[in-house]
């Protein structure tokens, strides 16, 4: 029929999720519900995701994820025109703990299995939420990827340049363990750094001396380091405003990157794009956002930032991504495969 309510399960990190997503034909689609369950409290000891403990967490949540996504959006499995999961890439473990939750229901009910890549989920985001048309630029930065699209249409995504080593998220937390700030970094460093002068440390640029537009995060953090233990080798130990300004310094340091680079992927991008669009944790920076708002605005382009819920991983991008694909006329079947490595 011309209305679709797909059910979306997502479980390729540290995050167990499921969401129903519905849209008629031509129509915005209303996320019906969307059920978000972390495991930050079991790796927290352990100072990182260990897949082990994920893999068995995902499997032990999906199912209350999905009574509880169902149960909020008012529905039954029998509502549902497709089932929708993320296939990767992600942690092998968590990947399959939804690939098999999917082909259960799937089993169970008949209805068709739409497996989704993570990556697609994040970049078609700004569809589901401001309905955005394509082609757009979407930079998605968060703990574990870093990377510019231009998206052309619900399968067609082209990779402008992307980090070759950390990802920027993946900094904000090393940057927050070496000064001692509780993870995840990202908004720690943020309030740090309002007390702080960005110009007081000259931190590298990586990459930005060279052209395109891949990036490099993993040589800041050493920078830091060393900055750190040359403020402790002269005085002993750092202060308060010392920690501040590190902090800083090097947010201004990725936000130039992020900012310098986005310039660089609208020149390389397909004409006629409609916005740039940000989504990943690192999205919810206000400076950096301020930044990345300032060069949308510079090429006379929207700038479409999700909601933070929907920027972060959820399921109701997955529902999204797979409720698109389905109605582009694309299903899988019982051989679905669960991809830790799956590049657009
Ligand atoms: O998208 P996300 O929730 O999860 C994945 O990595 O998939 O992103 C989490 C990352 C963490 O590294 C966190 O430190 C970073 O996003 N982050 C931030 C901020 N809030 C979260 N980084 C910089 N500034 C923030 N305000
Ligand atoms: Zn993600």
């Amino acid at each position: 029929g011309d209305t679709l309510t797909v059910l979306g399960l997502e479980s390729s990190c540290d995050d167990t999720a499921a969401a129903v997503v519905r849209q008629r034909a031509g129509a915005r689609p209303e996320i019906l519900s969307s059920v978000v369950r972390g495991q930050t409290d079991l790796h927290a000891p352990f100072g990182g995701v260990v897949p082990e403990i994920a893999a068995r967490a995902h499997a032990e949540k999906l199912d209350g994820c999905v009574e509880q996504a169902l149960a909020e959006a008012g529905l039954a499995l029998v509502d549902l025109d497709a089932i929708a999961v993320t296939a990767g890439p992600g942690l092998i473990g968590g990947v399959l703990s939804g690939v098999m939750c999917a082909k259960g229901l799937a089993a169970a009910t008949g209805l068709p299995l739409v497996g989704v890549n993570h990556l697609a989920g994040h970049a078609l985001t700004p569809r589901l939420t401001d309905g955005l048309a394509f082609p757009y630029l979407m930079l998605l930065a968060s703990g574990g990827h870093c990377q510019f699209l231009a998206v052309e249409g619900v399968e067609e995504f082209t990779r402008l340049g992307a980090t070759i080593d950390d990802a920027p998220g993946e900094a904000f937390d090393k940057t927050a363990k070496l000064l001692a700030l509780p993870q995840p970094g990202g908004p720690e460093v943020e309030r740090e750094a309002e007390a702080g002068d960005p110009a007081r440390f000259a931190f590298p640029r990586p990459l930005m001396d060279r052209p395109g537009c891949d990036m490099s995060f993993s040589g800041l953090k050493t920078a830091l380091l060393r900055t750190r233990d040359g403020i402790i080798a002269e005085k002993g130990g750092i202060t308060v405003q010392d920690r501040a300004d590190l902090c800083a310094s090097f947010q201004a340091a990725v936000r130039d990157v992020l900012a310098g680079k986005a310039r660089r992927a609208l020149d390389a991008a397909p004409d006629g794009l409609t916005a740039l669009a940000v989504a990943g944790g690192v999205a919810a920076n206000r400076t950096i956002r301020a930044a990345l708002e300032q060069v949308a605005a510079e090429a006379g382009l929207p700038f479409v930032a999700p909601p933070l819920k929907l920027c972060t991983d959820n399921a109701a991008m997955i529902a999204w991504a797979g409720l698109e694909r389905f109605r582009a006329g694309h299903q899988d079947d019982m051989t679905l495969a669960a991809r830790p490595r799956w590049p657009l």
